[in-house]
C-alpha cells in the first residue's frame, strides 16, 4: 500500500504571544519559556520540526512611522531566534528546529561556524532557514543605504551557499580520530582549508570546529520569484510556502520539483511544505464562529496591515481600506507574500482582502471545522498536490496554548488515526526524518 503520510512543521516568531487574548499567556515570553514548552508539545505530535522567523529592523513602513508595529508589538520587539532554537532543541529529543538567519547579517564563516555547532548541540536536528532579508531598513543595519535587487541578492547567496558547504567538508567525516593512545585527537591530513575566492567572498577555511552530526544543517528556504525558486530547489531539503489553493499548491510543487532535476537533485530529497491556518473547535458552526470572530476582532485588520507594510516596503496605511488597490503593487521585497495578500484581479476591497483571506498571508487552502473534517480535508488536499506537508501557523504568527493543544490533541490526532502523519519518530536525526516517506 502507498504511504499516504505527509509532514508537519509550525511556523513561530519570537515575539509576544496572543497578549491580548484571555488565553494568551501574557505578552511576556522573553526567558523562552513558554516557547520551550511548545517545542515540547510539538514534540509529543511528532511535528518534523518548528520553525522561527526573523527580521533584522524595527519597521516603520505602516503610517510612516514606528509607532503602530510598537503598540501592537508586531514584527517587534523580537527576540534572536538562534539560542532559542538551542533551548528548544536541548529540551527535546526527536523535534527539529530551525532558526532564520540572514546571508545579509553573518559573513559565512560565522554562519557556518554557529550552525554546525548548534547541530551538534541538538545531535542532528537543526535547521537554518536561509533568508537574504527582503527589507531596506534591515539593509540599513549592515552598513548599506538600501536593501540590493532581488537578482543580486541571490547571485550572492548562491556564493554564500557555495562557500557554506565548502567549510562543511572542509572536515572529513573521520578527521577525529580521537586515539588515545596515540596521542591524536584530529588528523591534520583530513582538515582541509577550503581556499575560496570568488565574486563576493574570500574565505580561507578550514571549519574550527568538528564536522557535526549531520554534516552540514537541513537547509529550509521560502523562494517564490522564478529566481528565488531556483535558489530553492537547488539548495534547500525542505520549501515552505503559500500558495492561494490545490491547483496553485500543486504547479508550485511541480515546478520546483521540475527546477530540482534540472540541478541534477533527486526531487523527493525537497520535502514542500504549506503553510496553513486551521481553525477548528467542537462543530463546524462553532469553527466558522470562532473564525468570523478573529477577523472581526477591531485590532485584526491592522494588525494584518502592519505585518504586510514590514515585509514588502510599502505603506499600507495610504491605502482606503474601503477601495481595491489602486493596481498590482510591486516590492523588491516579499513578492511572494504580497501576490497572495494582494489576490491582483479580484476586485476585493483591501478590507476584503484582509477579512476573507483570513490574514492572506498564510493559509494555502481554508481549513476550518471539526478536528476530523479538517484531517480529511488535508489528507484530501496532499493527495491531489502529490505531498509533501503543511507547515501550520497563525495569520500573524501569534499562538495560544489554546491553540497549540487544539492541533496537538485535537487535530494530529485525528491525522494520526487516518494514517496520515507519524505517531512515532524513526530516526534521531531532522534529515532522516525529513526523508523517511
Ligand atoms: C513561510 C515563509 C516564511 C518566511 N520566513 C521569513 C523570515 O523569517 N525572514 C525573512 O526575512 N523572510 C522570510 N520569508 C520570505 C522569504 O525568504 C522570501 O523572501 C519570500 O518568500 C519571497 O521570495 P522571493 O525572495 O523569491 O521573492 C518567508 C516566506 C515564507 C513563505
Amino acid at each position: 500500500m502507498p504511504d499516504k503520510r505527509f509532514h508537519l512543521g509550525w511556523f513561530m516568531n519570537f515575539t509576544p504571544d496572543e497578549w491580548r487574548e484571555p488565553f494568551g499567556q501574557g505578552g511576556t515570553p522573553w526567558d523562552g519559556q513558554f516557547y520551550i514548552e511548545m517545542a515540547q508539545t510539538l514534540e509529543r505530535a511528532c511535528f518534523d520540526y518548528i520553525m522561527i522567523e526573523d527580521k533584522l529592523m524595527v519597521s516603520d513602513n505602516y503610517g510612516g512611522s514606528t509607532e503602530a508595529g510598537l503598540r501592537t508589538a508586531m514584527m517587534a520587539p523580537k527576540h534572536d531566534p538562534v539560542p532559542l532554537a538551542v533551548a528548544m532543541g536541548m529540551a527535546t529529543q526527536r523535534l527539529g528546529v530551525v532558526a532564520t538567519m540572514s546571508t545579509l547579517g553573518y559573513p559565512p564563516f560565522l554562519m557556518a561556524r554557529l550552525s554546525s555547532t548548534i547541530d551538534s548541540l541538538t545531535k542532528g536536528r537543526f535547521g537554518w532557514n536561509v533568508v537574504t532579508s527582503a527589507e531596506n531598513l534591515a539593509a540599513q543595519n549592515f552598513g548599506l543605504d538600501k536593501l540590493p535587487p532581488r537578482d543580486l541578492r541571490y547571485e550572492m547567496a548562491d556564493e554564500y551557499m557555495d562557500v557554506m558547504g565548502k567549510l562543511f567538508d572542509s572536515w572529513d567525516e573521520d578527521a577525529v580520530v580521537l586515539d588515545r593512545e596515540a596521542g591524536i585527537y584530529a588528523d591534520h591530513t583530513r582538515v582541509h582549508p577550503i581556499h575560496h575566492e570568488g565574486k563576493f567572498f574570500k574565505v580561507r577555511g578550514p571549519l574550527n570546529t568538528i564536522r557535526s552530526p549531520q554534516g552540514r544543517p537541513v537547509y529550509v528556504q521560502a523562494g517564490a520569484s522564478p529566481r528565488g525558486r531556483d535558489f530553492a530547489a537547488r539548495h534547500a531539503d525542505s520549501i515552505v510556502s503559500i500558495a492561494s489553493g490545490v491547483e496553485s499548491m500543486k504547479a508550485f510543487r511541480t515546478d520546483i520539483r521540475e527546477r530540482a532535476k534540472s540541478f541534477g537533485r533527486n526531487p523527493d530529497d525537497i520535502k514542500i511544505m504549506f503553510c496553513i491556518t486551521p481553525v477548528l473547535d467542537e462543530t463546524e458552526q462553532l469553527a466558522k464562529e470562532k473564525q468570523r470572530r478573529m477577523v472581526e476582532a477591531p485590532y485584526f485588520i491592522e494588525d494584518v496591515l502592519v505585518s504586510i507594510s514590514a515585509i514588502t516596503d510599502i505603506d499600507f496605511s495610504k491605502y482606503p481600506l474601503d477601495e481595491p488597490l489602486p493596481g498590482r503593487l510591486v516590492t523588491n521585497g516579499e513578492q511572494g507574500s504580497l501576490d497572495k495578500f494582494q489576490n491582483f484581479g479580484s476586485g476585493k476591497t483591501l478590507r476584503q482582502l484582509v477579512v476573507d483571506g483570513a490574514g492572506g498571508l498564510v493559509s494555502s487552502v481554508e481549513l476550518i471545522g471539526t478536528p476530523d473534517q479538517v484531517a480529511e480535508r488535508m489528507g484530501e488536499v496532499i493527495e491531489q498536490v502529490g505531498g509533501d506537508g503543511f507547515l501550520i501557523t497563525t495569520p500573524v504568527l501569534r499562538v495560544s496554548r489554546r491553540y497549540l493543544v487544539e492541533i496537538a490533541d485535537g487535530l494530529v490526532p485525528a491525522l494520526q488515526k487516518r494514517g496520515l502523519v507519524r505517531n512515532a519518530y524513526t530516526h534521531a536525526m531532522l534529515r532522516d526524518n525529513l526523508r523517511a516517506f
